[in-house]
């Protein structure tokens, strides 16, 4: 069924374990997704970016793949489909507008005061239609060492003020995990994290969860992380299986063996991750 985030974040937060929040790139990659966490019978969040919605050809598209694989599939788990790094009120609504059940605001480029503005009117809208938001503070990079991630991490007090005048429904801090790969380890500031969690009552979200040692992860989920953003770790598995597939088929072209061909690296890294992250009903 397509939900909003609340429910399987906020039962994460009370007992301890992430929700995974997987990207999605096309058909192929939504249908595998959806297949395994069905299988493993765990809730999941579908991420689009911007990019990727484009790539796909559009909201209404995304939309209507996923409410078609539910249906076809038989999918019976809990299903959020969210909005990744919305860059504008416009861009949101156009995700509600499609049916997108959740999403999320990303103005963490902006000075705070802006930041605020930008995302309490995606609330406003979101709300009124039982759509959850996510917002980011401070700033969360890209392919950098996660020391130099440091300057843009998230402040205690921006988060609370961030939160009391928008009222979204989980909180992205930036504190020092990087999308990609990680330059050097990640060094995440779970100090800062615990005390956040302990200020909000809403869920906090990592992003840049491909690449961190296991031990951070669960160190992580002890400070109060719900949602954990998977991305490059898909990415990565499957695009090796499917070179290597075609380096050893010469002979195929059918498009449909090939895509397939990184599917069961795609399942085995979903497993590994929801193990590590302790998913649950
Ligand atoms: P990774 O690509 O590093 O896994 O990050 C994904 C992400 O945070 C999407 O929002």
């Amino acid at each position: 069924m397509l939900v909003n985030f609340n429910d399987m974040l906020l039962k994460a937060k009370e007992n301890k374990y992430a929700v995974p929040h997987f990207n999605i790139n096309n058909l192929e990659w939504t249908k595998f997704i959806l297949e395994e966490c069905n299988e493993l019978n765990i809730p999941v969040i579908l991420g689009v970016s911007e990019g990727a919605v484009k790539y796909m050809g559009g909201y209404n598209t995304v939309a209507n793949i996923v409410k078609g694989l539910i249906e076809d599939l038989n999918i019976r788990i809990d299903v959020c489909l969210h909005l990744d790094h919305g860059s504008s009120l416009e861009n949101c609504i156009n995700a509600i507008d499609a049916g997108f059940s959740s999403v999320m605001i990303d103005a963490s480029k902006l000075p705070l005061e802006e930041n605020i503005k930008i995302t309490k009117q995606v609330v406003d809208y979101a709300h009124e239609r039982n759509i959850t938001v996510e917002a980011e503070v401070g700033h969360i990079e890209e392919n950098i060492s996660s020391e130099d991630s440091r300057e843009t991490n998230a402040k205690l007090e921006e988060c609370i003020k961030l939160y009391e005048e928008t009222k979204i429904d989980a909180i992205a801090p930036a504190l020092g995990s990087v999308h990609g790969f990680y330059k050097g380890e990640a060094n995440l500031d779970f100090e800062r994290m615990k005390q956040i969690d302990e200020a909000l009552p809403i869920p906090l979200v990592l992003h840049g969860g491909s690449g961190i040692p296991e031990e951070k992860i669960k160190q992580a989920i002890s400070c109060g992380i719900s949602k954990i953003n998977v991305n490059t770790d898909l990415q990565y598995v499957w695009s090796k299986e499917v070179r290597k597939f075609l380096e050893e088929q010469k002979d195929v072209y059918d498009p449909r063996k090939i895509i397939k061909s990184g599917e069961k690296a795609i399942k085995e890294k979903i497993d590994q991750v929801v193990t590590l992250f302790g998913t649950r009903i």
